[in-house]
């Protein structure tokens, strides 16, 4: 087999000692860097990428597909991990290492690499997605192969080989981050005593900090699908990153999870989604006004799988596909307007109003113009309490 490989290269310090390992090796290591909204001069990091070592770099801005596809069907599906986890970093490993498939096929390369740690998520959710849509490739993993242990064996690794590091930039933390929000770890963070230190946030404002009054936000939805803030129309790129600048402002969507990696452990990681959490509540919302009973109970049950999904790196199975057309057709009334409240770190939902809204006032009233039939209710909670009674 010929030996070119595919890299997922994020320009930071392990991928970037990674092109070198391999090209040490004798590969021929193509970069391959996706655009998910992580922020960063791509430009640069191109250049370092050749200067580590790769015969060619490959950008693509994944961003549309991202939100579109991804991030908004996560959306749909109400997934959140834990109770505290919208899956920004889970979310995009799937649509990386289909670009990264896809770009090994171009180039026609017999392997793929990428720079996760052994014992993380992600190794779990690249490998897999590679396994699902190209079971042909071959996977290196290098952080699992090589003996170098900590940051300082990398960074004199780099300092030998001459590979340009910024390392003066390194921040105590390991940070992911794309439009979907931001996944931050290590450093004090590990001790989970430990209060999550200021600086250790990007996205959002402090709390105590923001603006002591609430801000409103109308969002818009259309088949379970938000299309405008404040009745403009915004593209789903540009509506997250609106709705992270206005979230962020008010210290929206932090949240602090020790939570269950898939390869056994517990870590505690903490996250910020101003975004994303202002969406997930306000199409919760209009869920539970358009949505009947049973089907709202039941979808639930789908929520709690679907994140488990995404976080397990299932995205291209058989059961997700099945899912999302079942999420899907829930979809089909969820359309209509949530008017959300920003204030000091907390998004509450101030009102809703839908065409398909099942809420009706002359069946909920407590006042003049009542329809509900009450002398039906004597007959029904007879039959409803019989078995007890009997
Ligand atoms: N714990 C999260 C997950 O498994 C995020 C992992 C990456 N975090 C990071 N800070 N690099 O999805």
């Amino acid at each position: 087999m010929n030996k070119k490989v595919v890299l997922a290269y994020s320009g930071g310090l392990d991928t970037s000692v990674a092109v070198r390992w391999l090209s040490d090796k004798g590969y021929d290591v193509v970069a391959y860097m996706a655009d998910v909204g992580q922020g960063g001069d791509f430009q640069k990091l191109k250049k370092r990428a050749l200067s580590a070592g790769s015969s060619k770099v490959v950008i693509e801005d994944l961003k549309e597909e991202f939100a579109e596809d991804f991030a908004f069907q996560s959306l749909k599906a109400g997934a959140v991990y834990e109770s505290k986890y919208l899956l920004a970093t889970a979310l995009s490993r799937p649509i990386i290492a289909k670009g990264m498939v896809e770009t090994a096929k171009k180039e026609k390369a017999g392997y793929v690499a990428h720079g996760c740690t052994g014992k993380g998520n992600d190794q779990v959710r690249f490998e897999v997605t590679v396994m699902a849509l190209a079971p042909e490739l071959e996977i290196i993993a290098p952080l699992r192969e090589w003996n170098m242990f900590s940051r300082e064996e990398e960074i004199e690794y780099a300092n030998e080989k001459g590979i340009d590091i910024d390392v003066t930039k390194k921040s105590p933390y390991s940070l992911d981050q794309n439009i979907w929000g931001i996944s931050i770890e290590c450093g004090v963070l590990e001790d989970p005593w430990n209060e999550p230190p200021e600086d250790a946030y990007k996205m959002t404002k402090d709390p105590k900090k923001a603006p002591n009054k609430p801000t409103y936000v109308d969002i818009e939805f259309k088949n379970g699908v938000p299309v405008k803030i404040n009745n403009k129309k915004y593209d789903p790129v540009d509506l997250v990153v609106k709705l992270n600048e206005i979230g962020g402002k008010n210290g929206i969507g932090r949240t602090d999870l020790v939570e269950n990696r898939l390869v056994g452990i517990k870590s505690r990681e903490i996250y910020e989604a101003p975004g994303a959490w202002i969406l997930h509540k306000a199409h919760k919302d209009l869920e539970a006004l358009v949505l009947d009973r049973e089907l709202l109970h039941f979808k639930e049950s789908i929520s709690l799988k679907y994140a488990e999904l995404v976080y397990y790196g299932l995205w291209f199975t058989p059961l997700k596909k099945a899912l999302d057309a079942f999420i899907n057709e829930t979809q089909k009334k969820v359309t209509g307007v949530v008017k959300m409240k920003l204030l000091k770190g907390v998004v509450s939902v101030a009102g809703r109003r839908s065409p398909y809204s099942l809420y009706k006032k002359e069946m909920a009233t407590y006042e003049a113009g009542d329809k509900f039939d009450r002398s039906v209710a004597e007959g029904f909670i007879k039959v409803w309490g019989m078995p007890y009674k009997k």
